[in-house]
């Protein structure tokens, strides 16, 4: 009963997936419904009213700018693995060019829920089949050695997209600096990051207070503090990677003919960078 009163982190993983099913021809997202159950329906509907109601076209433009980035650079033979840190239930691999290799990484309980899913989905041609690998790791801890060998042995010397989206928010300063010097340790001149984080001036947005209440009354009691906030510099200033676009909600509403129903101090604007190694 306890499990149905509370929602944990990684239940913000379902809580992504049915947002990006709300709205098909924003996120260009076929197989998000698939996650829906009742339980994140009814969280949803929650989450719309006490937190922010554009959330549902916020996600959706996520999932479409990195569906149409991904999709460009694989046109451009610019990249073959796509490496997903915090995957989630994001379903990149099954709107992509059936040739990528995908390497699905996030903490045990969801790579083995979703692993099971996913295999389930193809048995009954609910989900086309990929070249989908899927690895356990919680970033909290010390990780980087066995990885290393296990995204190695996957994806050799190959070009490279690494996605971190909806992560950083829940991961500390030094954890974060540990998983792009780690992903400066996998990535040759040429690869890609695409991440995604909230600046520093969010938190004294009324959408941010929302979220924390929102947050510790169904998820845990926390504060402020314990959420991550990122300044651009950060990705400016990172060596060996220059940072070539950055876009927020409001930039890609622009591109993709969003109407914007709220003002901005009600919506949780993230934003988003894609940064390249240099040669
Ligand atoms: C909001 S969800 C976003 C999922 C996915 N990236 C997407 O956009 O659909 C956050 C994800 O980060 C993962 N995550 C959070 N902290 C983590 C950690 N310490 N190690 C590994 N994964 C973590 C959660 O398990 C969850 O799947």
């Amino acid at each position: 009963m306890e499990r149905e009163k509370n929602i944990e982190i990684h239940d913000t993983a379902f809580l992504t997936s049915t947002l990006r099913s709300l709205n098909e021809d924003l996120s260009h997202d076929s197989f998000a419904k698939l996650w829906r159950n009742s339980k994140s329906d009814i969280w949803i509907k929650k989450y719309l009213e006490q937190v922010s109601s554009e959330e549902t076209n916020t996600h959706c433009l996520r999932n479409r700018y990195f569906l149409d980035t991904i999709k460009n650079l694989v046109e451009e033979n610019d990249i073959e693995v796509v490496i997903n840190f915090g995957c989630g239930f994001s379903m990149y691999p099954f709107l992509l060019d059936e040739r990528l290799i995908h390497i699905e990484i996030d903490k045990p309980e969801i790579i083995d829920y979703k692993k099971s899913k996913i295999e389930n989905w193809q048995k009954t041609n609910a989900l086309p089949k990929r070249n989908l690998h899927f690895i356990a790791v919680d970033f909290s801890e010390d990780y980087e050695q066995a990885l290393l060998s296990q995204i190695s042995s996957i994806k050799e010397n190959k070009p490279c997209f690494i996605l971190i989206e909806g992560v950083l928010f829940f991961l500390d300063r030094k954890e974060t600096d540990h998983l792009f010097n780690f992903f400066n340790a996998i990535q040759n001149p040429g690869d890609f990051i695409g991440s995604v984080s909230f600046q520093d001036t969010f938190k004294d947005s009324v959408a941010f207070k929302k979220l924390l209440n929102f947050l510790n009354q169904m998820v845990s009691k926390t504060k402020a503090s314990d959420y991550q906030t990122i300044e651009d510099d950060y990705y400016r200033s990172q060596p060996v990677y220059h940072l070539i676009d950055h876009q927020d909600y409001f930039s890609l509403s622009k591109t993709y003919g969003n109407v914007i129903c709220l003002e901005k101090e009600e919506i949780l604007n993230e934003n988003f960078y894609l940064l390249k190694k240099l040669s």
